[in-house]
């Protein structure tokens, strides 16, 4: 049996990503509705061998869609994901607008599947986590349950992508004119040029100092973890790379548990490649993981300045596992759980 799906924001990075992997995972699919605002519509997008003609998103869209798969931005999930849910259809949301309410799961399919259950489903919307703490929690998860987790530190060197196509077009316009030896282009997405920059705000800031990003990550960490009081502290960092969000996660554990433990888990843990031979400065690259699916973790190594400390470096696509990929995992585990 086919499903009909509805990609909301099919013309953008993650919705094009999320087309991807629906046809490279062999989703069976009866029919795709690719959706996006008025200025698309009309739009061809490839899709398995053939094209998709792109349609508004109104209140009609979603009849006899089985599955919605939401990534256009927070206000237009908060608008239109109860409409796909009230029409009958499973929702899986990639912003932020229902992650944190308490009746809507927040999914890791690696890490906490079991949220996918219970009275919490009764809304049918599903929450994809934010594309950072995916990764960090999916190269966390095994550790925390060999050893507990006192406290995260987390450092991140985030990749333009996951701003959408236009901050991708936006680094490529400054990297041309750079080339071109010509001044660069005004910045339209990011608060400065991010040729050759790192930014420290990702998002806008918080009364707490934090920016959005970090309130997310700390957040969302806790909820997927069940942990609320879990110490975490965050820095997201926005870089110059196109895609591949990577992370310096340093965690202080409950048990002591040593390096090569560590190595051991992460290599048997699912979604998890371990690439740590740092003599052969073999580490995780955000250029070598971008368009693949795991989630790689490097540079492990003891913490001395702590009890049980470990360093972490953890590289993932973040358009793949951040955000199309784990939305598609988590329509696989609604049919298996046979509520799709
Ligand atoms: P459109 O291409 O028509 O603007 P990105 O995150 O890469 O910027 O992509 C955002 C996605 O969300 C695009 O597919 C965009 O469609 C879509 N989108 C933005 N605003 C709306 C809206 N009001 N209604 C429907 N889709 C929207």
């Amino acid at each position: 049996m086919g499903y009909t799906v509805a990609v909301v924001g099919a013309t953008g990075a993650v919705g094009r990503e999320m087309l991807r992997v629906l046809e490279q995972r062999a989703f069976p699919l009866e029919r795709v509705v690719p959706l996006a605002s008025v200025r698309s519509a009309g739009h061809r997008l490839p899709f398995a061998g053939a094209e998709l003609t792109v349609q508004e998103l109104t209140d009609e869209s979603f009849d006899s869609v089985q599955l919605a798969l939401f990534s256009a931005g927070g206000s237009v999930s908060q608008r239109f994901a109860p409409v796909a849910a009230a029409a009958g259809a499973w929702v899986v949301d990639n912003t932020s607008a229902f992650r944190m309410e308490p009746d809507v799961p927040l999914v890791v399919p690696e890490v906490n599947p079991g949220a996918l259950a219970g009275p919490m489903l009764g809304r049918r919307i599903i929450a994809n986590p934010n594309c950072s703490t995916i990764q960090m929690v999916v190269a966390l998860e095994p550790i925390r349950r060999a050893a507990g987790i006192r406290r995260i530190v987390v450092s991140t060197y985030q990749a333009v992508a996951g701003a959408g196509m236009k901050a991708m077009e936006e680094l490529a316009a400054q990297t041309r004119a750079w080339a071109r030896g010509e001044p660069l282009p005004k910045p339209a997405v990011f608060p400065h040029p991010i040729l050759f920059e790192c930014l420290p705000q990702i998002g806008s800031f918080a009364n707490s100092g934090y920016s959005v990003e970090e309130e997310k990550m700390i957040n969302e960490t806790r909820k997927i973890f069940g942990e609320p009081q879990l110490r975490v502290s965050a820095t997201t960092v926005r870089v110059p790379v196109m895609v591949g969000h990577c992370e310096s996660v340093n965690v202080e554990l409950e048990r002591p548990l040593s390096p090569d433990q560590a190595r051991r888990l992460l290599a048997e843990a699912p979604g998890v490649v371990v690439v740590d031979e740092p003599a052969r400065s073999l580490y995780p690259l955000a250029g070598q993981c971008a368009g693949t699916d795991p989630v790689y973790v490097g540079r492990i190594r003891q913490d001395r300045s702590v009890e049980h400390g470990l360093d972490l470096w953890v590289a993932a696509d973040n358009l793949r596992k951040g955000a199309a990929l784990n939305a598609v995992q988590i329509a696989e585990l609604l049919r298996e759980r046979g509520l799709l």
